[in-house]
């Protein structure tokens, strides 16, 4: 298997199960990564961690440096990066507990330093990516698989909507996402895909839904909603990544 590297989100400071070997401080021209990557070994194989939001959670979606995050994995030599996501849910089957591995996006976020293709920094002559597909089709199989084997049978497909933060949507703003099709909103999930198409690196993301997204569910507290189900995504999270690792060897 190529090289694994997993980008944790909310509930994911670490990966449990992981046993720690090293832990590697990036240096990067970018500025500081969310954190040390920390190689370890899950099951019998070995793979890059990185916390998404700190080690602390502490760092909200806008204010990650997903450019110094993914220079740092691609310096460990990462080739395969799994984008774990908290979501909410828009569509009917993607309702809180449900597990996906979407295959399109949205970006509706803004400020973010957004592509490694500056003038100034690591400017490089090409500048342009296809982006058709935002996802690595082999990782997004991959992870398929791992979830059928882990009998976690996970979506497969959907739109992630990107949204600004870290704020919740409005019910408008959600009615609107799903005008548009995306079937998934999180905070996370750009421009960390568009960085790693740039960076070469086979990217996709294991979305779990936590909620129900703003004026889809019952109308109780959205947040409470979010805490009630991370843990049970979390569990699932982890059988698939270890499935991942157990089943993809090389
Ligand atoms: N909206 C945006 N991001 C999220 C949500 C949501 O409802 N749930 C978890 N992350």
């Amino acid at each position: 298997m190529p090289r694994l590297a997993v980008i944790g989100g909310s509930g994911f400071s670490s990966l449990p199960g992981l046993l720690a070997l090293e832990t590697i401080v990036i240096r990067s021209a970018y500025g500081l990564p969310s954190g040390p990557v920390i190689r370890g070994r899950l099951g019998d194989r070995e793979l890059f961690f990185l916390a998404r939001h700190g080690e602390d959670q502490r760092i909200p979606p806008h204010d990650v440096n997903y450019r110094a995050n993914i220079d740092g994995l691609r310096q460990c030599g990462a080739e395969w990066v799994v984008g774990l996501g908290a979501v909410g849910g828009i569509g009917p089957q993607y309702g809180p507990g449900v597990l996906a591995v979407p295959d399109q996006l949205i970006d509706y976020t803004y400020g973010r330093a957004h592509t490694f293709f500056t003038a100034g920094t690591g400017g490089k002559e090409v500048n342009h990516i296809e982006f058709t597909e935002p996802y690595c089709e082999q990782l997004r199989q991959a992870l398929l698989r791992s979830g059928a084997a882990a009998e976690l049978p996970l979506i497969d497909g959907g739109t992630y909507g990107a949204t600004q933060g870290p704020r919740l949507e409005t019910a408008a703003e959600v009615r609107r996402l799903e005008r548009d099709g995306c079937d998934l909103v999180g905070m996370t999930g750009m421009p960390e895909a568009a960085l790693a198409r740039e960076a070469g690196l086979c990217y996709a993301c294991l979305a779990f839904v936590v909620n129900w997204a703003a004026g889809k569910g019952s109308g109780t507290s959205l947040l409470s909603e979010m805490r009630c189900h991370l843990d049970r995504c979390i569990q699932g999270v982890v059988s698939v990544l270890e499935t991942l690792v157990r089943t993809h060897g090389d």
